[in-house]
């Protein structure tokens, strides 16, 4: 049977590992992830957050392991994401606790994923429950990342449970922070940053600021994926503080695809003027690289380069496919250009160039067009584009 891990003093650990999650609706895990659930053994045992439905067994067994799971007597979801909350009805059914708390938002969502009366009750931020021996109280945490996400932080214990705020897509029988290398958490949490939480970073700023009001200093975060930060716990919250920030760095990628070589060898070119100037530069082909990738590489960077051929008078799909997903994360404080290879329709790579415009990137050239294979004026072009973009990155970012 498998077990419990025991986090703190009343605190268990009885969520599941997803060893071999590869895709989590777009997002490229490849190294799987967790869904943490955590029971609380105060006087009225209580569980936060469920786990991805077919993963209830696994959940259930690490619950028997410390309790029988029908004396749990509150549940608290705070995330009705279905990562958290598929294993939510189950769940109640199985140990018809006393109380299950939501948001108000959450209890909306709850009920349109589950049309069953779950007898839900909606917190709000500043309220407070009775644990039996300790506290627990609701932040509520709107579009982090979800219009429902909610903080419950346990008083006495001093742990913040956060959802997937401060989380990451790491799958590993080695739970904490400190177990693990740091080099391999700053860049798993840093990715899973990029491409879940970006788009709210205004939010996340706010939040930050209304939580050092409210005073809070947990010695423990506990975060609904990946690892329990214990060693440091301020250390990601500023990670995520700079990470909101969006302010440019001295780096720039090229995101291209290539048919017969021609987009490749233009962007080589961009990429060693760029690089001529100092500035750090990704060359991120999108044949052999994911979307997510090139979101986290986007993360500090100052510039966003695409490139494409032409195919039947559009774009190429793999670029359609890429900016679709970095529009949707709405990364701020990025100059750009287009550039590409035509046969007899250079169109598209204008077209490419105004889709760079409709996602708020500063373009800072025309696109840059060569019809079929660049000559060497025409590589010299793409390089001196390249030198141009560096000394704009230079000027622009820190
Ligand atoms: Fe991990 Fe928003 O679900």
């Amino acid at each position: 049977m498998m077990q419990a891990v025991k986090i703190s003093e009343k605190v268990y650990w009885v969520g599941a590992i997803d060893w071999n999650l590869r895709d989590f609706h777009g997002y490229a895990t490849h190294r799987g992830t967790t869904y943490n659930a955590y029971l609380i053994l105060s006087e009225k045992p209580t569980l936060v957050d469920t786990v991805k439905k077919e993963f209830y067994d696994e959940m259930m067994q690490r619950i028997r392991s410390v309790i029988d799971p029908k004396k749990i007597q509150l549940i608290i979801s705070n995330h009705s994401e279905l990562d958290h909350s598929g294993a939510l009805a189950q769940t109640i059914a199985a140990v018809e606790p006393q109380e299950v708390y939501v948001s108000a938002m959450g209890m909306k969502d709850l009920m349109e994923h589950f049309h069953q009366d779950l007898k839900l009750k909606v917190v709000k931020t500043g309220d407070r429950i009775d644990v039996g021996g300790d506290t627990i109280s609701f932040v509520e945490a709107r579009m982090l990342h979800w219009p429902d996400s909610m903080f419950s932080y346990l008083e006495k214990e001093n742990i913040l449970f956060s959802n997937d705020v401060f989380g990451m897509h790491y799958a590993t029988d080695r739970l904490f922070d400190d177990e693990n290398d740091e080099h391999l958490w700053i860049s798993e949490a840093e990715k899973y940053y990029a491409n879940i939480v970006l788009p709210y970073s205004d939010i996340v700023l706010r939040f930050l600021d209304q939580v050092k009001q409210m005073g809070l200093s947990p010695r423990m975060i506990a975060p609904d994926h990946g690892f329990i930060w214990r060693k440091d716990p301020a250390r990601i919250v500023a990670l995520y503080a700079k990470w909101a920030a969006q302010k440019p760095t001295q780096k720039a990628v090229i995101v291209y695809d290539t048919m017969w070589g021609s987009s490749e060898k233009m962007a080589r070119q961009i990429a060693d003027g760029i690089s001529s100037c100092g500035v750090q530069v990704r060359l991120l082909s999108m044949h052999h690289n994911d979307r997510s990738e090139v979101a986290h590489a986007l993360l500090d960077s100052a510039a966003l380069i695409v490139g494409t051929p032409v195919l039947n008078s559009q774009i190429f799909p793999s670029l359609a496919d890429v900016l679709c997903y970095l529009k949707g994360l709405r990364k701020k404080n990025l100059i750009g250009v287009a550039f590409g290879s035509y046969g007899w329709n250079g169109a598209p790579i204008d077209e490419l160039a105004k889709m760079l415009e409709n996602m708020h990137v500063q373009l800072v050239a025309p696109a840059l067009k060569v019809c079929f294979v660049p000559d060497e004026e025409a590589l010299n072009k793409c390089r001196e584009l390249g030198v141009n973009i560096g000394h704009q990155i230079k000027e622009k970012a820190n």
